[in-house]
């Protein structure tokens, strides 16, 4: 049983598309064992305490500095002791020590097709206002794992989006969650539950 903590910051719609497909069967061999929130009163903690998990808030304005936040983080999660750690629309930086750490047990979400759109100041709202700006056709998501640079990991999945005439940033982020990133994320967690991704030459293969 591959046992994972969730890290989220806000509405916790990829939170809620894990445990519908744990629920439905869709991943399998899994258990959330904790749901981490860097913000309080969220939506997504909300959820963790509908489902059953234990909702934690770690904020870093509760610690003199960053560095003591990371320490703090990084502690937590070495006691609580997943065998992944998933951000499902988690928006602060993984400290390295927590990298080093949980080495290749780390995935991301983010709302664009790496490397379009990714790195610091893309996060959530702002990737597909970028997006739109640049007036692309097509945008997606990407599940990647963690390594210490920003959004730079091997890519495990990505699913491409079609922009529309019209479109909003709000719209578009709907879309992009609706058709990529709450298909893609529960698929890679159930790959790597069932055993199924290995890693060639930096790159990640799924095992025939
Ligand atoms: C999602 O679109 C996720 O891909 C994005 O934040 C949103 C969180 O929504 N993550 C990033 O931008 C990470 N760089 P959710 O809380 O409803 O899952």
């Amino acid at each position: 049983m591959l046992k994972i903590v969730v890290c989220v910051s806000g509405g916790g719609t990829n939170l809620q598309a894990i445990m519908d497909a744990i629920d439905s069967g869709k991943i399998t061999n899994t258990q959330i064992i904790a749901v981490i929130s860097n913000n309080p009163g969220v939506k997504a903690l909300e959820r963790a305490e509908k489902y059953g998990v234990p909702g934690i808030c770690m904020s870093p304005k509760s610690y003199p500095d960053r560095a003591a936040f990371n320490e703090a983080f990084t502690q937590k999660m070495v006691e609580l002791a997943p065998d992944l750690v998933v951000l499902a629309g988690f928006l602060v930086k993984i400290p390295e020590q927590m990298v080093a750490k949980f080495s290749g047990r780390i995935v991301n979400i983010h709302p664009a097709l790496i490397p379009s759109f990714c790195g610091v100041g893309y996060y959530g709202l702002k990737v597909h206002e970028k997006a739109l700006e640049r007036g692309v056709k097509v945008t997606g998501a990407t599940v990647h794992f963690v390594n210490e640079g920003m959004d730079e990991g091997p890519i495990i999945a990505q699913k491409p989006v079609m922009v529309e005439d019209g479109d909003t940033p709000e719209i578009l982020q709907r879309r992009v969650m609706e058709q990529a990133e709450w298909i893609i994320l529960p698929q890679a967690i159930d790959d790597v539950a069932n055993g199924r991704l290995e890693i060639v030459d930096g790159h990640v293969r799924k095992k025939a």
